[in-house]
């Protein structure tokens, strides 16, 4: 867990950049980090690695402060991915992959392994991609070795600032698809930085919505678009789509895609394949999760636990039709 006990952050021209904020960052959960650019999440994001310092307040990993660790310690223990990833242009793939694992001194043959393993996680064949240099890679394969980079030192914790906003949409929706996909098997505490509500409310467990250096709620996807904390945050989720997930249980379930998982996406056929209501419900049943995303036509719609599926089911049964 990470915890900003009453952060301040001014700068020496005087800008507040961060406003007494306290806040717990769960431990092995993809936390967003999001709100309009200026309001701080680069900074928020920083001080975890302690490329920026508090003019006030404490961070701590884990109940202990990192005030007094070691810096250079402290990043190699930490991944960090941004939006243009810097990928050395003169290494290899392999070299760029294995940059920390060999600053922490690890055995070639586990630096070697390990590379394999994530590069195939995130869908690119080592035997292909291994000894290519980054410019033989497109934008969207570049950003997943971006990745690679970060997770290769087995960090417990990742920052990504803004990691995927500077890729074309479907490159980036696919990178958000192999992240989530990604984090079930690694389970890392991942700060996420982004401006983008679609993003956040498709990769995160938590939200922590900001403000001109203060955070404005914190909460899951499903919670900010249930109960938003006041106005700001209602538009920054966008009316439309609060709107929408208020009229979920009068819908027609034929024009939604059930999704969560990408194992699942698979089985959760395209909308024209009219997904009944009880294959939605075994869907739900076996994915092990408390809900699942609804998505029509590409815009996630809202969230639909038990309880949504057997609203729509009553309403199948009294006449409506799928
Ligand atoms: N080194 C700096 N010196 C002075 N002001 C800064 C510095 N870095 C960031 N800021 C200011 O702090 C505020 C927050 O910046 P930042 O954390 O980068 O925002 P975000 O990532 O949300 O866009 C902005 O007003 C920005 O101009
Ligand atoms: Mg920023």
């Amino acid at each position: 867990m990470i915890r900003f006990d009453k952060v301040t952050k001014r700068f020496p021209d005087g800008t507040e950049a961060l406003k007494d904020i306290s806040l717990e960052l769960p431990a092995r959960q993809l936390t967003a980090i999001i709100g309009p650019s200026g309001c701080g999440k680069t900074t928020l994001m920083k001080m975890v690695n302690k490329l920026e310092n508090p003019t006030a307040g404490a961070i701590y990993i884990d109940d202990e402060p990192i005030t007094g660790m070691d810096e250079v310690k402290l990043r190699r223990s930490i991944g960090y991915v941004i939006q243009r990833i810097g990928l050395f242009p003169h290494m290899t793939i392999a070299d760029n992959v294995s940059l920390v694992p060999k600053l922490l001194n690890w055995p070639a043959d586990k630096t070697d392994a390990r590379s394999k393993e994530l590069l195939q996680l995130v869908g690119l064949d080592p035997a292909v991609f291994m000894e290519r240099y980054p410019l033989e890679l497109s934008g969207g394969q570049q950003q997943r070795v971006g990745v690679v980079r970060a997770l290769a030192g087995d960090p417990n914790i990742v920052l990504m600032d803004e990691p995927f906003s500077a890729l074309d949409p479907i490159s980036r929706e696919q990178l958000q698809d192999e992240l989530r996909h990604l984090q079930q098997e690694i389970h890392k505490t991942i700060i996420f930085v982004t401006h983008d509500m679609d993003e956040a409310l498709k990769i995160a467990d938590t939200i922590v919505v900001m403000k001109g250096g203060k955070v404005e709620q914190v909460g899951t996807p499903q919670q900010l678009i249930d109960e938003p904390a006041n106005d700001f945050v209602r538009s920054f989720i966008g009316a439309e789509r609060i709107n929408q997930k208020r009229s979920f249980g009068e819908r027609r379930l034929k024009e939604f895609l059930f999704l969560f998982d990408k194992d699942w996406a698979g089985e959760a056929e395209r909308a024209d394949a009219a997904l009944a209501v009880g294959d939605a419900h075994q869907l739900l049943e076996r994915s092990g999760k408390p809900r699942l995303a609804v998505v029509d036509e590409g815009t996630l719609v809202g969230f639909a636990g038990e309880r949504e599926l057997l609203r729509a089911a009553l309403h199948v049964e009294k006449g409506a039709g799928v």
